[in-house]
């Protein structure tokens, strides 16, 4: 298998509607959103308003004391740098300690017009799985309806997932760290190990840059993707590092313009792109560019996975070097 490998897809797959062809376009026409941000772009100069005007560490709500269960304070905290002021705030978990969180859902909108969540320390789910099966709840982490959320700070997030894969089934994906309707959102430079399946989702988002994100869990570990993308737009990854049991990167339904670069893969299953037109819905992926890509002892190289192809058109346009094998190896 090849270590570089350069892929530009454009693909639609639709079940009702029409057909549709992109026209093929090089990577500079198609990806016109996705570049770094630039100190100039003043779409971005949220992410320097620096000092933030308001601080508020989860300490102060009484977190990292007990040993317990952080959550209430967690919450606490997020309601108060969210709401606070209407400035950039920071949301602030410091380094060196250790907390306790149970699924819980950081929410917008928020009055600051930008908040950063600087977690410094680790994160730690609930071993038991029966927190997660009691209430019905996928979601470890849940950042959902933010606009300008910075996610940073070198900590790490543990999912404790061990149950979760002796007992698997694959009823619903629970996830780590998911991202549901944000929007200019960026997320780096974490740690984030051993979820209970998926590490990072992103969904229903638009505009988001995801960078040095260093992503474990064991190869034999079962639905462990790495980073998952969908309903999403303009989605950049970056130079992340992913080992895990399932896909590095998986990127379906609903999302366009999605850059995939420098990321290194394995073990897993590669980069995968579907599962497509899924229940005879409409379903489209389109714009997908994945370069600079490492593989190592995945499984697959990258793929297009797809269901019920006979109601759906494919379209692919790739380019560089590609093993068509390990492209079309789930219709
Ligand atoms: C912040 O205020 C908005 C508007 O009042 C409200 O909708 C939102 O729920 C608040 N967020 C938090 C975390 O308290
Ligand atoms: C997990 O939690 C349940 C109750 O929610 C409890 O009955 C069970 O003993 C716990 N298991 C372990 C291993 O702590
Ligand atoms: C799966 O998710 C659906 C929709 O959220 C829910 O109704 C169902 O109970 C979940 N199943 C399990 C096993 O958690
Ligand atoms: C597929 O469609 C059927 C019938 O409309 C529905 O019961 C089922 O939940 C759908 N499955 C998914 C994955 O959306």
């Amino acid at each position: 298998m090849g270590l570089e490998r350069l892929l530009l897809a454009s693909i639609i797959a639709m079940s009702i509607f029409p057909c549709m062809l992109l026209p093929s376009a090089n990577s500079e026409e198609v990806f016109p959103e996705a570049e770094a941000p630039t100190a100039e772009s003043s779409d971005e100069l949220w992410l320097r308003s620096w000092p933030p005007a308001r601080v508020v560490s989860v300490d102060d709500y009484g977190a990292g004391a007990t040993g317990c269960d952080d959550t209430e304070a967690f919450l606490a905290a997020w309601r108060e740098a969210c709401n606070s002021s209407d400035y950039h705030s920071m949301f602030l978990v410091p380094e060196g300690k250790t907390y306790l969180l149970m699924p819980v859902s950081f929410r917008g909108p928020c009055r600051a017009t930008s908040i950063t969540a600087m977690i410094k320390g680790t994160l730690e789910a609930p071993s038991n799985r029966s927190v997660w099966l009691d209430h019905n709840l996928q979601e470890w982490i849940t950042f959902e309806g933010i606009d300008r959320l910075h996610v940073l700070g070198g900590g790490t997030l543990n999912g404790n997932g061990q149950q979760w894969w002796i007992n698997s089934c694959k009823l619903n994906k629970s996830m780590a760290l998911y991202f549901r309707r944000c929007t200019h959102l960026v997320v780096e430079d974490l740690e984030v190990r051993d979820s209970m399946q998926m590490h990072v989702a992103i969904a229903y988002s638009w505009n988001v840059l995801v960078s040095k994100l260093f992503i474990t869990a064991p190869g034999w570990s079962p639905n462990t993707d790495g980073i998952h993308v969908s309903n999403s737009k303009e989605v950049s990854v970056s130079e992340c590092s992913i080992s895990t049991g399932d896909d590095c990167v998986s990127i379906v339904t609903g999302s366009m313009f999605v850059r995939v670069t420098g990321v290194f893969c394995g073990p897993g299953h590669g980069i995968s792109i579907g599962s497509l037109g899924a229940n005879k819905s409409w379903a489209h992926v389109s714009d997908v560019l994945v370069e600079k890509a490492t593989l190592l002892g995945t499984t697959n190289g990258v793929r297009i996975k797809t269901w019920q192809v006979m109601h759906g058109l494919l379209v692919a346009e790739w380019h560089g070097n590609l093993d068509s094998s390990s492209l079309f190896s789930e219709f």
